[in-house]
């Protein structure tokens, strides 16, 4: 939906409040991220000279590093294995790990998770917004139901309204998964708030917390479109 070729008419934000940037700072369980890293690859992508395939591979290195930030909790139990020279007590993931990706979106944030956690299966969820309403349609739902998982990674780029991300992860409540996260790119101090208010117990990680949402319902400054960007559909 963060689209430069949408009608003009469609403004379903105009005259909607919207909380401050600073407001939403102390909402409990956000993580933003510091990471100088994390804050080049997105000022990298951000910019509108950006190609596709760099997009593409911005997106999947700030998942990979968003992983890592977003696991450093995960419950680990002792094993005992033998190194080449000895035996020894080691920690291994307690449980498995879940990828949700947001279609189409998420897709890249997955592949950068993947990287992290090979082994971690993948639910792909396809939602997307009506430009006119911004309400969010499934259009595709691939959640695994024989499920062992500790956790489940709900993955998106953008967070605006945030009617997505709480539908995804109301949908993925349903499959039994004990613990879930969200991880998004960019989030409108808006869409953060109505998530947090919807989902309070889904802890947040963020590479960044923009301004405001447009009129149009588009994150500003933003990035424009994740997925035409990533998928070169502009
Ligand atoms: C974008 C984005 C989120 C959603 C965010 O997807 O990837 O899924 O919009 O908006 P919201 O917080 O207001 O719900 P889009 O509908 O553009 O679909 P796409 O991933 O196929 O591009």
């Amino acid at each position: 939906m963060q689209n430069e070729g949408t009608s003009q008419r469609a403004l379903p934000m105009r005259g909607v409040p919207q909380p401050s940037r600073e407001s939403v700072l102390s909402l409990s369980d956000v993580h933003i991220s510091r990471h100088p890293v994390i804050e080049h690859k997105m000022t990298a992508l951000r910019d509108r000279e950006t190609t596709a395939p760099d997009f593409y591979r911005l997106v999947r290195e700030l998942g990979t590093l968003l992983a890592y930030e977003a696991t450093a909790d995960l419950r680990t139990q002792t094993v005992h294995i033998q190194t080449p020279l000895e035996s020894t007590d080691g920690q291994r993931l307690a449980g498995g790990v879940g990828i949700m990706p947001v279609l189409r979106a998420g897709l890249g944030l997955a592949e950068g998770f993947r990287s992290v956690l090979p082994d971690a299966p993948v639910w792909h969820l396809g939602l997307r917004r009506d430009e006119r309403t911004l309400e969010p349609i499934e259009y595709y739902n691939q959640l695994a139901r024989a499920v062992n998982l500790q956790v489940c990674y709900a993955v998106d780029p953008m967070l605006a309204t945030g009617g997505s991300a709480i539908d995804a992860l109301n949908i993925v409540k349903r499959y039994g998964v004990p613990h879930l996260r969200y991880v998004g790119l960019i989030a409108a101090p808006y869409g953060l708030q109505k998530l947090r208010e919807a989902h309070p117990d889904v802890p947040i990680y963020l590479a960044a917390l923009d301004e405001r949402l447009d009129e149009r319902g588009f994150i500003c400054p933003g990035l424009g479109d994740a997925g035409d960007r990533q998928f070169g559909t502009l």
